[in-house]
């Protein structure tokens, strides 16, 4: 028989693996389906995490967009989605979203100010 000490070292170990089978999907899932709602917890998964790199294709760092002018977030995602910036990841992201989700995007970003950290 397991001795308690034993057992709560073995729950222990366990418990990150739960954890993971909890998580939702990878942010790579969510941009083939964006919602019609505006989702920005499909964003800040990137944008919000000071110092944080992408590494596909290759590594970049994420850029902080909070605090950002809204007309420069706008035509950013704009640019994206028409082919102009080429990031694949971004331009994946940014074909999913309408007008109306851009300029709701960047105006959420925008107020958010440059000291936001989530
Ligand atoms: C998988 C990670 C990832 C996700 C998710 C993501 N981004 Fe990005 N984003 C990046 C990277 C990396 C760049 C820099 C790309 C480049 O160099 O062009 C970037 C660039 C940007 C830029 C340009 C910033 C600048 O300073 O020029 C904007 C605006 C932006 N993202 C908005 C968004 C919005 C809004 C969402 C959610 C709808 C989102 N991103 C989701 C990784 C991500």
């Amino acid at each position: 028989m397991m001795n308690t000490r034993t057992w709560i070292a073995a729950a222990a170990a366990l418990m990150p693996l739960a954890a993971l089978a909890q998580q939702p999907a990878a942010p790579a899932a969510a941009a083939t389906s964006v919602p019609k709602v505006v989702n920005v917890s499909m964003c800040s998964g990137c944008h919000t995490i000071p110092g944080y790199q992408a590494s596909f294709p290759r590594v970049y760092r994420v850029p902080m967009i909070s605090g950002q002018s809204a007309k420069y977030l706008e035509a950013a995602l704009l640019a994206y989605r028409k082919g102009d910036r080429n990031h694949p990841t971004m331009r994946a992201i940014a074909m999913g979203l309408d007008d109306a989700e851009i300029a709701a995007l960047a105006a959420y970003y925008a107020a958010r100010g440059s000291d936001a950290t989530k």
